[in-house]
């Protein structure tokens, strides 16, 4: 494969291609074992991200999953919305888990704070959407994570009602901030008929504790990470939902509110463009999606039962039962296209067995009877879509104990050629089952 001309160490982005769950974890995991520093750069606990470390499962939300590596350093930047409750439990949890988390974890003094507001902010607004209907009689909710996502970038972009890390661990300051933010918030809660009541008193002593926990790991790493590229270190970016999620390039309004393809890693760590060398684009082998929007190739059928028994597609985060359908890659090419991905990475080969044929989306026909290899970003024209699908055998033998390409059924080894051919990617890593072992990389 031919990459860019670069001197020195290699940065690497790590990126879902679908909606979401595709499996970056594991990757960014493995992927770890050769970069320094691993980083965050946007979303939040919105996120699930799962490691399987020997024997032991762990759920992710906003540490990266580098920190099983104590050596490295794990950044969180600014790009990303910190729920400090979350964040302090999951330290916690990896603690009692003999995870060492001291130096080697670095956050953004300007990464924004989620504050409990936000998720009620969140769940009220969800809950008068669900109360409303679209033309066709369906109701207008997103089916977030109510993990306050949405409020919280609302209020960065919004400026004078926004909580950044800096303001959190300095007492003081956190003080001004939330005596001049609780009347707004609580004006805005009360707007939208959710009972949330903020305690400004019990809510800055709680806030303040958490400040103290985490502020011996706040810092500006904007300048850290370019420190560590001045070192000759390399970086890896682990990016958290997926590009059909992206606020700007995803399928709006039924998206995240960050920039969640590689777009969103200039803007969510202060490192130039030019710091990217490689783009793993991550994919399952079939789709899935969670919270309302357009699926075209959803099948809400046995067979997407199947799916999801065999690939246990139920949330992370939220433990809900996920959408489940084939492979899109009409939606597979486009988003590899806006994240200029160098490589794939095909996750979960494993539940595929046992069909007798498989589907693989190569175009959309639109309402007027035109065919098109092109996504369309945009929930409601979508919507209106009919996949065009290519068939393909299927095969019986389970693949979770294959540990070569070659070894594996012929007819998988067809369907990954056919995909290769369509996306004109090579995929580098084949991954059939969550331990690190079940994992087929191209020699
Ligand atoms: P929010 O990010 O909680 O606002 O949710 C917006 C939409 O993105 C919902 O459909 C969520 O289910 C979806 N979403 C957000 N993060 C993830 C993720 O990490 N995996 C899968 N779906 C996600």
């Amino acid at each position: 494969m031919a990459y860019p001309q670069h001197i020195g160490p290699r940065h690497t982005a790590v990126v879902g291609l679908q909606w979401g769950d595709e499996g970056k974890g594991k990757v960014v995991d493995l992927l770890a074992r050769r970069h320094d520093v691993i980083v965050r750069y946007n979303g939040g606990a919105n996120a699930g991200h799962t490691v399987v470390v020997g024997d032991q499962r762990y759920a992710l939300h906003l540490i990266p999953s580098g920190i099983f590596y104590g050596e490295k350093t794990c950044v969180i930047g600014n790009g990303v919305v910190i729920d400090p409750e979350t964040l302090v439990d999951e330290i916690d949890t990896l603690r009692s888990r003999g995870i060492e988390i001291g130096e080697n974890l670095r956050i953004s003094d300007r990464a924004h704070v989620v504050m409990p507001y936000h998720k009620a902010r969140d769940e009220a607004l969800e809950a008068l959407l669900a109360r409303s209907r679209d033309r066709t009689g369906a109701d207008r909710a997103i089916g977030t994570t109510k993990r306050g996502i949405g409020p919280a970038y609302a209020d960065k972009t919004s400026r004078a009602t926004a909580l950044r890390m800096a303001d959190l661990i300095d007492p003081r300051r956190l003080r001004r901030r939330i005596e001049a933010v609780s009347p707004i918030q609580s004006a805005i809660l009360a707007a939208l008929g959710a009972e949330h009541i903020i305690d400004t008193e019990e809510l800055l002593q709680r806030f303040t504790a958490l400040g103290d926990r985490l502020a011996p790991h706040v810092t500006d790493t904007t300048y850290l990470l370019h420190d560590e590229i001045a070192a000759g270190r390399s970086l890896l970016f682990e990016g958290a939902n997926a590009s059909l999620l992206d606020v700007d390039h995803g399928t709006y309004p039924y998206v995240t509110s960050s920039n969640c393809s590689t777009l969103g890693i200039p803007a969510g760590t202060g490192l130039p463009l030019t710091h990217v060398h490689e783009v793993v684009g991550i994919m399952k082998a079939y789709s899935t999606r969670v919270g309302a929007g357009p699926f075209p190739t959803e099948q809400d059928n046995p067979i997407g039962d199947r799916i999801r028994d065999r690939g246990r597609e139920y949330g992370t985060t939220t433990g809900r039962p996920r959408r489940c359908g084939w492979l899109d890659l009409v939606a597979v090419r486009y988003s590899a296209m806006i994240c200029g991905v160098t490589t794939l990475a095909c996750m979960l080969l494993d539940v595929m067995s046992g069909f007798d044929e498989v589907q693989l989306c190569t175009h959309y026909r639109l309402p007027d009877g035109t065919l098109t290899d092109r996504f369309i970003p945009d929930a409601e024209r979508l919507g209106r879509v009919v996949p065009v699908c290519e068939t393909l055998p299927g095969w019986a033998e389970e693949t979770t104990k294959i540990r070569n390409r070659a070894d594996l059924p012929p007819n998988a080894r067809g369907y990954l050629a056919r995909i290769e051919e369509i996306l004109g990617l090579p995929i580098g890593m084949i991954s059939v089952g969550p331990e690190r072992s079940q994992t087929l990389t191209r020699v």
